[in-house]
């Protein structure tokens, strides 16, 4: 059955025949665009104060659409308002109820304002405060890092390359490079911000308008820095979106990555973490079972945020100028983003809050594997042996230790100097795990002299000073 028509649609004027029941279905966005009420009311708030002030609207109108508005925003907030599918998008829903609400008025905002700068203007509202939202996050994932560093200051753990051990470092070393890895995502979601901060109202359909508007008091009572240059490029432009999709998926990639250390330490064979018995779940066949399946799950949603961002990339690539509608499939992979990568930093702050290392067993793991033999290659530096010179030695008395069956510092000095007879009875202090942290004082390095300056400065940083 088609509905007569003209009567729902506010495009409705051209159309001789209503619109196919499965092509509205095919076509509405309000079961998820609805998210973005609050931004689509505050901007067509910001509209409607400018038409007033150039003499578009009276001020009783400016004052009835206000009303409306305001109503209808208490409505959508309390769950009662009735969104219809046949009204496509939040942008003709609240349009058509504002309508009905207070009349001719209502009828009057859309001047000088199309659906296709409505939507940009909605999105980049809606991720201007996502930004805020992710550098929030993020602070408190770095909090719990600094937290971490400070407490375990002293203790040490090996470094991997390859996942094979390599050189010991301090622990607190290790959480700080995450402290760093967070803080870059951090600058770019306040990059980015910055960035899209430019109200792109004003373009209208997408070449700007003849009625004489305003752009600059919008973007102004906004909280815009300004507005976007090109009319054209405005309508078509969703940079802003992928710019904040690839910052939430360099978030992500660090996320897993954190997971898939949590999940290996977790392991009985490393045993370097324990996770509180809150922040685990159980099998429902192996009774012996705790299993880390948050850090596992933030792995695994690392998929959905890639997926994201290729879903918008690929919806980007070969649009004509300006708006097309596909451009309307760009926030399904942006809310999803947003919610996966909001998700997983609240979980990870909370869960790094609620672990704890075994520090003995991390020590243990620095006593086998040779994992001082750079420092040996070093010491002989030190006494003039040419690099790869020192690396040949080293990699001998190493496959002496492993025939032997012993680490470096158990082989006796006669031992050791069969290798190199440059070598004295100092070399020892050199094969402790202590001696060999201590001397990678170079800038950024894990000696506890350069970790606590970073230490320090990272508390700083976050205003947790002393
Ligand atoms: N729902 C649309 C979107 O998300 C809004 C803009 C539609 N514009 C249009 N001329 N059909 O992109």
């Amino acid at each position: 059955m088609q509905k007569k028509h003209g009567s729902e649609k506010l495009w409705g004027g051209r159309f001789a025949e209503a619109t196919a029941g499965s092509v509205e279905a095919f076509t509405a966005s309000i079961h998820y665009d609805s998210r973005l009420y609050k931004y689509d009311i505050a901007g067509s708030k910001a509209h409607a104060a400018m038409l007033a002030a150039q003499g578009l609207l009276t001020a009783e109108e400016l004052a009835s659409i206000n009303g409306g508005l305001s109503a209808i925003e208490g409505e959508i907030d309390q769950g009662t308002f009735a969104f219809k599918r046949e009204l496509e998008d939040i942008h003709m829903n609240i349009e058509k109820a504002l309508v009905e609400r207070i009349g001719p008025a209502g009828a009057r905002l859309h001047s000088a304002r199309s659906r296709n700068d409505q939507i940009a203007l909605d999105l980049r509202l809606y991720l201007r405060d996502q930004c805020d939202v992710m550098v929030r996050l993020l602070d408190q994932v770095r909090r719990a890092f600094v937290v971490l560093a400070r407490r375990y200051l002293g203790n040490v753990m090996p470094g991997y390359t390859h996942l094979q051990r390599a050189q010991p470092v301090l622990i607190s070393h290790h959480m700080l490079a995450y402290f760093e890895m967070f803080g870059r995502d951090r600058e770019r979601f306040s990059d980015c911000k910055r960035r899209m901060n430019l109200s792109p109202l004003g373009a209208a359909a997408m070449a700007g308008t003849g009625l004489p508007i305003d752009r600059a008091q919008v973007a102004k009572s906004l909280g815009f820095a300004g507005v976007t240059a090109n009319s054209m490029d405005t309508c078509g432009d969703r940079d802003f979106a992928i710019e904040f999709v690839s910052c939430c998926t360099m978030t992500h990639l660090h996320l897993s990555r954190l997971s898939e250390e949590l999940v290996l330490w977790s392991s009985q064979e490393f045993s370097f973490v324990d996770i509180a018995d809150t922040f685990c779940t159980g099998s429902s066949i192996m009774p012996q079972k705790k299993n880390p399946d948050i850090p596992e799950l933030i792995r695994g949603k690392s998929g959905r945020v890639v997926g994201s961002l290729m879903a918008l990339i690929t919806l980007m690539k070969g649009l004509p100028l300006t708006y097309n509608r596909d451009l309307q499939e760009d926030k399904e992979p942006v809310f999803d983003a947003v919610d996966t990568v909001s998700a997983s930093l609240a979980i990870m702050a909370e869960l790094l809050g609620n672990l704890s290392f075994n520090t003995e067993r991390m020590q243990e793991a620095t006593r086998t594997g040779y994992i001082t033999a750079t420092d040996l290659a070093d010491y002989l530096v030190l006494k003039n042996v040419p690099f790869r010179e020192a690396h040949g030695i080293v990699g001998r008395a190493v496959a002496f230790g492993i025939a032997k069956g012993c680490e470096l510092e158990q082989l006796g000095l006669a031992e050791l100097q069969s290798f190199s007879p440059v070598i004295e009875k100092d070399v020892y202090q050199v094969l402790t795990v202590e001696g060999s942290i201590n001397s990678r004082v170079s800038a950024g390095g894990t000696g506890i002299l350069r970790v606590r300056e970073a230490l320090d400065l990272a508390e700083q940083q976050i205003g947790m000073g002393k």
